[in-house]
């Protein structure tokens, strides 16, 4: 197949670890008999130095006649905290793409389990998908501040606002994830308290029983769940839940894995068309300490390729092999830097030893 991929790498440590997962990409093309364009575009605090602006025309136009794009990360002390930031560059993103779910796979290799902050033995074989709410509730919904009476001071207000519609469509991309995997679908909300949750719940299990009849649904509560991630992450595989939520718990989850550098994901919008917008990034910032010392861990973006591959060009084949491949090198001992204390490997030479196992 032919595909037209934007490039999108950032600051930071963005274009080290993006290099490697274009690199990866061609790679995976050329053995497998499919044709890649790459088109670069700025974002962020690059776009800001060259054009003033975080999310330039020039960019939109290239995300627009992409089918896919992938992204290093934005931000940095550089740019501090003025009016014009590089993450309004992210945001303007996923409004342009209309990206409303996002797809964060957990997995625990064998190898690395040592490192995680977790004992080894509750870790070892946690393989997860979490599914995340990403354009409504609390993040969304009307803000406010006002003076209250003398005795309260100033109030504030986010409205925690959730339709039927909003929750199916992520329900539904989520329960078509446990159907391809084990079956088991967790829905994670605050039911007792809520009620956006209690309309989560409502429809959560009515899309369930009436379109995905073959799959199992268990929901559980925030609090709750959060202490079961760490008693036992095994237990679950694909796991739903609204925005607010899924912002804390992917974070909790990730750092089960050893290093947030190994973890990516996938910003999704099903179009009126069926047509799937994806856009690819691993789940760290531009780590400004690290930057332009091939230092940087670029599993995390060569994985973001792998969901990609999968679920924008429909490459499952392709997708699979690169995952095998980036882990296979890590069950195989390579580390960078985060990793390991001594005898660390470079972003770059990393990035090789995917390439060749690959081949
Ligand atoms: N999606 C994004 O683009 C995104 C996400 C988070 C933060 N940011 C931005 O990134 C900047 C730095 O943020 P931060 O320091 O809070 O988070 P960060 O993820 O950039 O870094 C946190 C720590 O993890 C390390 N780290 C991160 N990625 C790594 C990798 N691939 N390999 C090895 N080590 C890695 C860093 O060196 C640092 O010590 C800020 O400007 C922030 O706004 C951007």
């Amino acid at each position: 197949m032919k595909a037209r991929i934007a490039v999108l790498a950032g600051d930071g440590i963005g274009p080290e670890v993006t290099n490697e997962a274009v690199a990866l990409l061609q790679r995976a093309g050329d053995l497998y008999g499919h044709h890649f364009e790459f088109e670069t575009a700025a974002i962020g605090g690059a776009a800001i130095d060259a054009t003033g602006d975080p999310l330039p025309t020039a960019t939109r136009a290239v995300v627009q006649r992409a089918d896919a794009v992938l992204l290093g990360a934005v931000g940095g002390p550089k740019w501090g905290t003025g009016a014009v930031r590089p993450e309004q560059g992210l945001l303007g993103l996923r409004a342009l793409l209309g990206t409303y779910a996002n797809v964060r796979p957990v997995t625990v290799l064998p190898a690395l389990a040592e490192l995680s902050p977790v004992r080894a033995d509750r870790v070892r074989g946690t393989d997860l998908l979490f599914v995340r709410e990403l354009t409504g509730g609390a993040y969304f919904g009307a803000k406010s501040r006002e003076q209250g009476t003398r005795d309260q001071g100033v109030v504030a207000t986010d409205a925690m606002v959730y339709s039927e519609a909003e929750i199916a469509r992520v329900v539904r991309l989520a329960a078509g994830f446990a159907r391809e995997r084990s079956g088991q679908l967790t829905s994670v909300d605050k039911a007792n308290v809520l009620e956006t949750s209690r309309l989560w719940r409502e429809v959560t299990t009515r899309v369930v029983r009436d379109e995905y009849p073959d799959i199992t649904l268990e929901h559980v509560l925030v609090d709750s769940f959060a202490m079961l991630l760490i008693q036992r992450p095994t237990a679950y595989d694909v796991v739903v839940t609204e925005n607010l939520f899924g912002d804390i718990l992917t974070d909790e989850a990730a750092v089960l894995t050893g290093s947030i550098g190994l973890l990516p994901s996938a910003s999704l919008g099903v179009a009126a068309d069926g047509a799937v917008r994806g856009l690819y990034e691993p789940i760290h910032g531009s780590a400004p300490d690290i930057a332009g010392q091939g230092k940087a861990n670029p599993a995390g973006a060569m994985l973001s390729a792998a969901l990609l591959l999968r679920h924008s060009l429909g490459l499952e084949r392709v997708a699979s092999a690169v995952e095998s491949a980036v882990f296979g090198v890590l069950n195989a001992g390579a580390r960078t830097a985060d990793l390991c204390s001594e005898g660390a490997v470079s972003t770059s030479e990393f990035g090789r030893l995917v390439r060749e196992r690959l081949a």
